[in-house]
């Protein structure tokens, strides 16, 4: 226990420690996956831009323009571009990690949506 308070402290008194680990590909990952559930696995949304509810709009990050994406997240994390939820989000990552999560999302492949294909059900509900 005694250890671990002293290797905490001794992370976070190092500016560059806190850096590398705010930019460290697991935590870029970590972060990533919170978008999931709304940008789909890897930023591959199943529904992208479909829908009349807000996380229906959410939009496919996977291969999206660096640049794009940075100007997109830091005026969500200013206020200046409006948003319902991502507001919240972005102003909970600093710039490496928005940075840091531009380099992750684009260099994902886009794939095609793949919404499971609509079933024809019987009336008696035999199949
Ligand atoms: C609760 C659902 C939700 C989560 C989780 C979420 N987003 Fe979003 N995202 C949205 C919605 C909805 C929009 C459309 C703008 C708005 O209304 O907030 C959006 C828009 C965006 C856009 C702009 C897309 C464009 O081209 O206009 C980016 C970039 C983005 N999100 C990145 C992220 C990142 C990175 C994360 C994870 C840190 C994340 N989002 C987590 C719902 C979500």
């Amino acid at each position: 226990m005694m250890g671990l308070a002293t290797l905490l402290i001794t992370s976070v008194a190092s500016a560059t420690e806190v850096f590398v680990l705010s930019a460290s590909p697991s935590h870029m990952r970590a972060l990533a996956a919170s978008c999931a559930a709304c940008h789909g696995t890897l930023g591959n949304a199943v529904v992208p831009n479909g829908g009349g509810n807000g996380v229906d709009k959410a939009k496919l990050l996977a291969g999206i323009d660096k640049t794009d994406f940075l100007t997109k997240m830091l005026a969500f994390k200013s206020g200046e571009r409006e948003a319902t939820v991502m507001h919240r989000h972005a102003r909970g990552l600093n710039t490496q990690e928005i940075e840091g999560l531009a380099t992750y999302f684009s260099a994902q492949t886009p794939r095609q949506p793949s919404a499971l294909p609509s079933q024809v059900l019987n009336k008696n509900h035999a199949n």
